[in-house]
């Protein structure tokens, strides 16, 4: 299977529906205490824009297990971003319904959306157990980018069973062509002896 990178596609009028991973801490007063994640985002989501697209920004925050849980909500991020960028970031209470395809299909150019957290339907992380969902939420864009490299190892919804809804038409972000590489001349051509030092709060899944 040919992957296909950013820089391959036109984004011109385009509606990109970009995967990232904005799963970051959110303090006590609210406000994300960690950007991070949402920093090494920044690369991708400007280019696209500047190269005329609009932009539908989907991620998971915590593990709320299908459940709507007002304190995972995403808004936080939509903030943090709208800050970062200094521009205005639509938000949406869901991820999937009438109301965000009616704001997704007004989206103009050069425009960010931010959905609500994907983890408060049981189909993002059980796609089987609801194929609806990747399906629901492949429609609300033209494109599908995935920069949400932080998440690659599950087999998510937003971050697998989608792709299938967008033959040629989805490809790789900055932040994860750039970690696959690195990773693949790890793993691929390593000139011995070499050492691969891992870490993390979750280091049980990682590894
Ligand atoms: C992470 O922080 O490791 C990723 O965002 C994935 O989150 P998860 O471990 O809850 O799937």
């Amino acid at each position: 299977m040919v992957k296909l990178s950013i820089q391959d596609l036109d984004f011109k009028g385009k509606k990109v529906l970009m995967r990232v991973d904005f799963n970051v801490p959110i303090g006590k007063d609210g406000t994300v205490s960690d950007d991070t994640r949402i920093c090494l985002s920044l690369p991708s989501i400007k280019y696209i824009l500047k190269r005329g697209g609009s932009l539908i920004l989907m991620s998971h925050l915590g593990r709320p297990n299908g459940k709507k849980e007002p304190k995972l909500s995403l808004k936080p991020c939509a903030n943090h971003l709208s800050f970062l960028l200094q521009k205005e970031i639509q938000f949406e209470p869901d991820c999937i319904g009438k109301s965000v395809k009616k704001t997704c299909e007004l989206l103009r150019p050069g425009e960010i959306l931010l959905l609500e957290n994907l983890r408060f339907h049981i189909g993002e992380e059980y796609p089987d157990k609801d194929p609806t969902f990747a399906k629901s939420l492949s429609e609300l864009g033209e494109i599908y980018v995935n920069d949400a490299f932080g998440t690659a190892h599950r087999r998510h919804a937003s971050t697998c069973t989608i792709s299938q809804y967008f033959p040629n038409k989805s490809a790789v972000g900055f932040l994860m062509e750039q970690e696959v590489s690195f990773l693949s001349e790890l793993l691929v051509n390593p000139s011995p002896p070499f050492y691969a030092i891992l870490g993390g709060a979750k280091i049980g899944s990682k590894l």
